[in-house]
């Protein structure tokens, strides 16, 4: 059966949408998937709960982590999994429209997971699918400059486990620093933020690529807290948690990231000796020069676990929304 249109998770598109509830689901949904996945019996468990399933992956946009953690996920699920990411190859090409693509696609597959250099376009799709006798779940991968929902999915999974045993996400201090203008995961991440208690937010970036006011003005009428900084050294000891983002080059019309000094706004030897002994610094990756090579060593660096919760965050997503919550709890434990 195909994933139905009224079943709790279905396109995936909006960071707002998301809840509490189904993100702690969620969160215990990709941990159970990751312990089960270190034994053998775990492994084959999981690769039988969804084998008739096929993804379709149209990544036209580039992408390492992304495209590599979904299609993993896919395969930790026994799904099959297609891809576009040229689109060069796609009969888009010879003119075909961006909406017959995605119902074309549609047509073989049971979700597709998409990634453009547009904004709105996974909504778009998603629109489309809405409209049709056989609609596939769309999950948006990146959407230009705008969304990025997974991600801050993975996000919050990231510093759930990061904060365990310092009561949760709930009271942190999170830093955001870097291109916050232009890092759609940045902007994801604000939004999901509404769900705990108590958050503080601190965004540090150059003028001009500080957070937008769409996101601020959202963060204002969720009555969550945030203050701006262009200076890191300024708040760094206050932070729980900072979110490191490279400067977003690709969207440059005349090279302004370079008139950027990035020594504000990076990680190194002396930011360490500054952090908080508990805290935890992020990364979504690929990262430029604003977190030190050195800085991997250092217990508090959770990027690379980051990357890695990424997949079993998709595979949570995707056993949400192929509806087999119940049968991954019933698999048995050693
Ligand atoms: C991010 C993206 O594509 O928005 N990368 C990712 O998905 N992990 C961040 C970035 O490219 O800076």
């Amino acid at each position: 059966m195909l994933p139905s249109r009224g079943s709790s998770l279905f396109h995936v598109i909006d960071p707002r949408v998301f809840e509490r509830p189904l993100l702690d689901e969620l969160c215990a949904l990709a941990t159970r998937a990751r312990l089960l996945a270190k034994t053998e019996d775990g492994a084959r468990a999981l690769r039988d709960l969804l084998p008739t399933r096929r993804a379709m992956l149209y990544f036209t946009q580039p992408s390492t982590r992304t495209f590599l953690s979904f299609n993993n996920a896919c395969h930790v699920l026994g799904m099959r999994t297609s891809e576009i990411r040229d689109p060069s190859t796609s009969s888009e090409v010879k003119g075909e429209s961006f909406e017959d693509s995605i119902r074309t696609f549609s047509s073989y597959v049971d979700v597709i997971v998409m990634r453009t250099k547009e904004s709105g376009r996974a909504a778009q799709a998603a629109r489309l699918m809405n409209g049709i006798p056989r609609p596939v779940p769309v999950i948006n991968a990146g959407s230009g400059s705008d969304q990025h929902p997974t991600q801050a999915l993975l996000d919050i999974y990231t510093l759930q486990r990061s904060f365990e045993d310092q009561g949760g996400i709930d009271g942190k201090v999170i830093g955001m620093m870097g291109d916050l203008k232009r890092g759609r995961t940045v902007r994801s991440l604000c939004y999901l933020m509404k769900n705990y208690k108590n958050v503080r937010l601190v965004f540090i970036a150059p003028e001009q690529f500080a957070m937008e006011p769409d996101v601020k003005a959202y963060l204002d009428q969720h009555r969550i807290p945030y203050t701006e900084t262009t200076r890191l050294s300024d708040v760094l000891p206050q932070l729980d948690a900072v979110y490191v983002t490279r400067m977003q080059t690709e969207w440059d019309t005349s090279g302004e990231s370079r008139a950027v000094d990035l020594s504000h706004f990076s990680i190194g030897a002396p930011e360490l000796a500054r952090l908080k002994r508990d805290a935890v610094i992020m990364h979504p990756l690929p990262r430029g020069p604003e977190i030190d090579p050195s800085v991997d060593q250092d217990p508090r660096a959770m990027y690379w676990r980051q990357e890695r919760n990424g997949m079993w965050m998709r595979v949570a997503v995707l056993i949400k929304i192929f509806g087999v919550e119940q049968r991954i709890g019933e698999i048995p434990t050693v």
